[in-house]
């Protein structure tokens, strides 16, 4: 198996030795590669807010030299092990930065055949609440499944994760490599059905013409969810109707240009 972690503490320290647990148990299973990337040395600048990646394209993007075989390796690894300390009841600046620079795939989503792995530690507190909005974010992008790994002191006073640590670590991971091993991808929840049928319905109203081609392109926008991914028809039923309220409400609100 091949994997990408991307490492958002700007050193390997508390979350690291979550990692490394995580690869020692991920080896057990299998012989696997691993491509290590510490967010800090890519030098990602902050997003300019000059909306190139929603109206034109992420290929125009100023950074894309930095993101786009970023997005390349988050797309050709079996799995993605991202992590991130809490910072002040949130993800690291530098977390927040290369989400910020992946903000066109939730107009885009892309990753509807991919599993993550989360892994937050903190000192005290903001752990579950960062973990939640680092597994939304990646939901937002198509991630199939994310898997979570959050704790507070993720170690003892000598360095030492403590053995209920271990015990979540490895559990948690086997799902994850499980859930890889497999290649089954996993029924779309509530969640996932309502932002995909928000997307479907913005892209038929052609309320951006970039996301409108691509959603056609990639043949979405005919069914409540992403074709390669199991959803049966009762749970699309309620987006059915969601999805056409949704056209005729962006229908009576799309502002008429002037010729
Ligand atoms: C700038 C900064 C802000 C932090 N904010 C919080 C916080 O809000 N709540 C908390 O419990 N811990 C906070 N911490 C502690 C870290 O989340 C904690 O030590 C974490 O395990 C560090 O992970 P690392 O060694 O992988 O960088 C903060 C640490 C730093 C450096």
């Amino acid at each position: 198996m091949n994997y990408l972690i991307i490492n958002g503490s700007p050193r390997r320290e508390n979350t690291w030795k979550i990692v490394e647990r995580i690869k020692n148990t991920l080896d057990k299973q299998e012989e696997n590669t691993y491509d290590e990337i510490d967010l800090i040395d890519l030098k990602l600048p902050q997003c300019t807010a000059c909306y190139n990646c929603f109206n034109y394209g992420e290929d125009k993007c100023p950074h894309k030299d930095i993101i786009s075989p970023m997005v390349e390796k988050m797309k050709n690894c079996d799995g993605l092990i991202i992590t991130s300390p809490v910072y002040v009841l949130n993800v690291t600046g530098l977390v927040k930065t290369f989400f910020d620079h992946l903000a066109y795939a939730y107009h885009r989503p892309c990753f509807f055949d991919k599993k993550a792995l989360i892994v937050v530690t903190t000192a005290g507190n903001g752990h579950k609440k960062v973990a939640g909005y680092m597994d939304e974010n990646l939901r937002n992008m198509g991630y199939n499944e994310r898997f979570v790994l959050s704790f507070i002191h993720a170690h003892d006073g000598h360095g030492y994760l403590p053995l209920k640590t271990k015990e979540k670590t490895d559990k948690v991971t086997l799902s994850f490599y499980n859930s890889i091993k497999s290649k089954k991808l996993k029924s779309p929840d509530m969640k996932a059905l309502f932002m995909y049928n928000i997307w479907r319905a913005m892209a038929a109203n052609n309320t951006i013409e970039i996301d409108s081609r691509y959603w056609k392109k990639n043949n979405m926008t005919n069914s409540e969810f992403h074709p390669d991914v199991p959803c049966n028809i009762i749970k699309k039923l309620p987006f059915k109707i969601f999805y056409r309220i949704m056209l005729l409400f962006l229908s009576k609100n799309t502002v008429e240009q002037e010729k």
